[in-house]
C-alpha cells in the first residue's frame, strides 16, 4: 500500500520533543523521508534511531539552535544535499518562558519572542528557495490555543507569539499561493509532552485541567501528528491560510 507522504521530503523542527518525535515516526511510516533537528542531542538521536528501526529514512543535526540563521541554513543545506528537494516544512520547535506580567523580565519576553516567533521566520526564510524549486509544497506552523483565548495564566509573551504565528501564517499563505505553496497552522490545546510533563506530577492539577476539556481527556502528541499528516499530505491540497484547533473542545467551551 502506498503511504500518504510517499516520495515527500519533510523537514520537522524539534524532533527530540513530544510532537516533533511523534510526527517524525508517523510521517516516516507514511513514506516520507525526514530531516530533523533539536537542541537536545540524546532525545534527537533517539528519534532517528526509532524511525530507522521501523524501516524509515531520517537524517538530523543535533545540537542545532534554530534561532540562529546560519544554523537553520545548515539544516536546509543538509536537506538539499541528502534529498535534493523539500516538500513539507513543519515548524514545530519552540520554547517559552512563563510569568505574570508584573514579574516578567525583558529577557523572558525576548527569549519567548526569539524561540517561538523568530524561530519560524528564520527557518521558513532559509527553506523557501528550495521549497519554491520543489513546487507543490506545504508549510505547517505550530501555534496554540493560547493565541486564540486568554484562559492560561502567566502567558502574555506566549500568547503574543502564538497570536503572531496565526497572523504570520495567514499573511504568508497569500504571498506563497502563487508559488503553489500552502501555509497552515495547528493550534494544540493541552498536550502531554516533555514541555508539559511538570503538570502531570500534580494529580489535582491534572484533574482540574481535564475538567475544563469537553472531551474529558488531555491530548497526546499523536493527536497533533495525525492532523499535521493531513496538512502535509495532498489530502489537504485546497487548504491554505487555515488554522486547525486540536484541543478536545477547549476553545469551543
Ligand atoms: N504541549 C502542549 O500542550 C502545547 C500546547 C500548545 C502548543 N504547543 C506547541 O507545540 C510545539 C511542540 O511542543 P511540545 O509540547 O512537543 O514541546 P517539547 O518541548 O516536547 O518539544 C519541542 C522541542 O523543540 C526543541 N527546541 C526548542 N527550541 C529550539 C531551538 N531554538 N532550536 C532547536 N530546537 C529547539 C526542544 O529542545 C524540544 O525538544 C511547540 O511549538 C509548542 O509551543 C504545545
Amino acid at each position: 500500500m502506498t503511504g500518504r507522504l510517499e516520495n515527500k521530503v519533510v523537514l520537522i523542527t524539534g524532533t527530540g520533543g513530544g510532537q516533533g518525535k511523534a510526527a517524525a515516526i508517523l510521517f516516516a511510516k507514511e513514506g516520507a523521508r525526514i530531516v530533523g533537528c533539536d537542541l537536545k542531542v540524546e532525545d534527537s538521536k533517539e528519534t532517528v534511531r526509532m524511525v530507522r528501526e521501523a524501516g524509515g529514512d531520517m537524517v538530523s543535526i543535533e545540537p542545532l539552535d534554530l534561532t540562529i540563521a546560519a544554523q537553520a541554513e545548515k539544516l536546509v543545506e543538509l536537506t538539499e544535499k541528502t534529498y535534493g528537494r523539500l516538500d513539507v516544512l513543519y515548524n514545530n520547535a519552540s520554547a517559552a518562558r512563563f510569568a505574570p506580567m508584573m514579574e516578567m523580565t525583558w529577557e523572558d519576553w525576548d527569549f519567548t519572542i526569539r524561540n517561538e516567533l523568530n524561530i519560524i521566520f528564520v527557518v521558513t526564510k532559509a527553506a523557501l528557495p528550495l521549497m519554491v524549486r520543489t513546487k507543490g509544497s506545504s508549510i505547517i506552523n505550530t501555534a496554540s490555543v493560547a493565541g486564540i483565548v486568554g484562559a492560561h495564566g502567566n502567558s502574555v509573551s506566549h500568547a503574543a507569539t502564538k497570536g503572531g504565528v496565526h497572523a504570520f501564517t495567514r499573511q504568508l499563505s497569500l504571498e506563497l499561493a502563487p508559488h503553489g505553496i500552502r501555509v497552515n497552522s495547528i493550534s494544540p490545546g493541552m498536550i502531554r509532552t516533555p514541555a508539559t510533563e511538570f503538570i502531570f506530577k500534580d494529580q489535582k492539577l491534572v484533574d482540574m485541567m481535564v475538567q475544563g476539556i469537553p472531551m474529558g481527556r488531555y491530548g497526546l502528541p499523536e493527536d497533533i501528528a495525525k492532523v499535521a499528516l493531513f496538512l502535509a499530505s495532498d489530502d489537504s491540497g485546497y487548504i491554505t491560510g487555515a488554522d486547525i484547533v486540536v484541543d478536545g473542545g477547549m476553545v469551543a467551551s
